[in-house]
């Protein structure tokens, strides 16, 4: 698909079809959240109005409905990410459902040991710190290199046979870093340690195989992969999914129950406690044959495009600072930046009351990264596939004009 091509998707999303105040939206706030196209909005209506019950329970018409629509949703993520088989693909509701899954269920013991990087999203760092008190873990930093490229180095020098699990952001929020994961999961393998991979910001914007990567968990988001909010996928590799224990349970996770007994059934089910969010999951499934269609290899490529874009347009503005490594290739669709003596919560301000231009900026749930590196925080633009080579000018024009009222 061409950029022009890709650019054209853009009239699938009633959300930048729209002008504020006269003027068009630039929304470049995708690592918070993309927009999500008319398809998947109409998928989780047609749930809302066609067949609104609840699957695995009731024997009528509506429910066979959903239970064929759950299941065919569950297959397709299952391909998306190259699961051998569907009943990998567990339901949560985000990434952080499925990060804390994994901490809660895995059969943690006194004295094991848990490995991060130092650029762990909150979601992805504080289960550890409170397992590291409640079942005396120890969990241990891997710190990124100058040039804040990941450190295999005094990664290998961290790893142990007693490391049970390293888990680790796989692109990260902050810069859009992607860390060499294929090397980080044959180094753990081979000291016997599984791998739990944070993809909520990797899963939308390129190709992933679980399989060819060999990874034992993976957990990711459908609100940033223009699927619905509320919705997210573990997946874990049947027998350690076997020989887990759900952390959540009740009803749709077990076959009987006596008054002192309960029979569990077997994965994904007994990890999907309670009601399901099913226009979510039917949601999700659009989604990503949305994205399918599209290809992420070519949605890597444009954001990549769009980023050196604005990276080569401004260099002439000398109080701006990039976070991350100095090459675009490095940062894939996340520019995150500072403006010198510019409050960064003033630029995302600005820049959203000139030129309906939208980003975030704070510490982007990575406090810990910035506590330690003693930067206050940054403003963050984060592209997709439907933002353009057009809204990326207006964006260095408008830094541009805020970089000069300093
Ligand atoms: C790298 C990373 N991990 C985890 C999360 C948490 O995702 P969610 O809030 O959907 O659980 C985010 C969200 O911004 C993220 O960027």
């Amino acid at each position: 698909m061409t950029t022009t091509n890709l650019e054209k998707t853009r009239f699938d999303f009633p959300a930048i079809n729209q002008k504020i105040n006269g003027r068009p939206v630039i929304y470049f706030d995708n690592a918070c959240m993309s927009l999500r196209p008319k398809q998947v909005i109409q998928a989780m209506n047609e749930y809302y109005e066609q067949y609104p019950a609840c699957a695995g329970r009731s024997m009528h018409k509506f429910a066979s409905k959903v239970n064929e629509k759950m299941s065919e949703a569950r297959d397709i993520m299952a391909n998306f990410i190259g699961a051998k088989k569907s009943e990998e693909i567990i339901f949560t509701r985000n990434t952080t459902e499925g990060l804390n899954l994994v901490a809660n269920s895995l059969n943690f013991k006194h004295g094991d040991v848990v490995v991060t990087s130092d650029r762990e999203h909150n979601s992805n760092l504080i289960p550890w710190q409170i397992i590291s008190k409640t079942k005396k873990i120890v969990h241990k930093v891997v710190r990124s290199k100058k040039d804040m490229t990941f450190d295999l180095e005094i990664f290998e020098k961290n790893m142990n046979k007693n490391v049970k699990l390293v888990s680790m952001v796989h692109t990260s929020n902050l810069d859009g870093y992607t860390l060499p994961v294929e090397k980080i999961i044959r180094i753990a393998h081979d000291y016997g340690s599984l791998v739990m991979l944070d993809c909520a910001q990797s899963v939308p914007h390129k190709k992933i195989d679980v399989k060819k990567l060999n990874v034992d968990f993976v957990a990711f988001s459908g609100h940033k992969m223009v699927g619905p909010s509320g919705i997210g996928i573990l997946y874990g590799k049947y027998h350690l999914l076997e020989e887990m224990n759900p952390f959540l349970v009740g009803g749709d996770t077990v076959s009987n129950t006596t008054y002192d007994s309960h029979t569990l059934l077997k994965p994904p089910e007994k990890f999907e406690a309670g009601l399901q969010n099913y226009a979510g999951n039917i949601g999700l499934g659009a989604a990503a044959k949305y994205l399918d269609n599209i290809g992420r290899e070519n949605i890597e490529k444009h954001e990549i495009e769009i980023n050196r874009f604005i990276t080569q347009n401004i260099t002439d503005i000398p109080s701006l600072s990039i976070l991350g490594p100095e090459e675009v290739e490095q940062r894939g669709g996340i520019f995150s930046f500072n403006i010198k003596d510019i409050h960064f919560h003033d630029v995302a301000m600005m820049l959203d009351n000139i030129a309906n231009i939208m980003i975030r900026s704070g510490q982007h749930c990575v406090h810990s990264w910035f506590n330690a590196n003693k930067i206050e925080g940054s403003a963050r633009a984060s592209l997709y596939f439907y933002n353009t080579k057009e809204e990326a000018k207006i964006f260095v024009e408008k830094l541009k004009e805020i970089s000069k009222l300093r």
